[in-house]
């Protein structure tokens, strides 16, 4: 049976995310850039992170083999990520400073500036993977992406860390003692 793409947007919307944009070098020394959602670390060794990007983009072509930056949002950006969505803000001040390998945008929440590492065909989409030569990050709070709204971050829980199975020190799920774990069968 065929499935209902609308319907299958609306499932996967359930799934909140931080909003970022990609930059990279556009063509005749411009920068160019593209509000993303679906970005996700991939491995610590080597480094690495994936952005999904729709072939129908200008942003398809540019990265192809090409140095690229995430600049995860902060939750003041909103505009920021509606103005590189194809729905430029007319009053928008932009900066943009160059990195060692890829522009990236003045005051955001982080950046991630990659070498290009693979592409994989994903469908509509292609994956890109990046490999991480330098980042930075600041404290404010995150833009997030869910329902096809923009959100602001809720209350952290107050939890142990371990509660949370994503301790800094002990690990992941899989790295945990059994009796650490939760949950599941
Ligand atoms: C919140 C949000 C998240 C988005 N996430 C993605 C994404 O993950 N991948 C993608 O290909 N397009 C995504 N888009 C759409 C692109 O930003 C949009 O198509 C953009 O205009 C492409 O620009 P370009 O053709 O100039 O590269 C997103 C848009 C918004 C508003």
């Amino acid at each position: 049976m065929a499935l209902d793409p609308r319907e299958l947007r609306n499932c996967l919307g359930r799934f909140a995310t931080g909003v970022t944009v990609v930059t990279c070098h556009g063509r005749e020394a411009t920068a160019h850039g593209m509000t993303v959602n679906a970005f996700t670390s991939v491995s610590l060794d080597p480094p690495l992170v994936l952005v999904s990007i729709d072939r129908r983009t200008k942003g398809s072509e540019l990265l192809d083999e090409a140095p690229f930056t995430v600049n995860v949002l902060h939750e003041g950006q909103r505009d920021v990520a509606l103005h590189f969505a194809g729905r430029p803000q007319v009053n928008l001040e932009l900066a943009w400073e160059e990195g060692k390998l890829a522009p990236r945008l003045v005051g955001c929440l982080a950046y991630i500036e990659c070498e290009p590492w693979a592409a994989y065909d994903g469908g509509d989409h292609v994956l890109f993977l990046g490999r991480v030569h330098s980042f930075g990050f600041g404290e404010t709070a995150p833009l997030v992406f869910f329902t096809g709204r923009f959100h602001a971050l809720g209350d952290a829980y107050d939890l142990p860390w371990l509660e949370a199975l994503d301790c800094p020190t002990a690990g992941w799920l899989g790295q945990l003692p059994a009796d650490a774990r939760r949950g599941g069968d």
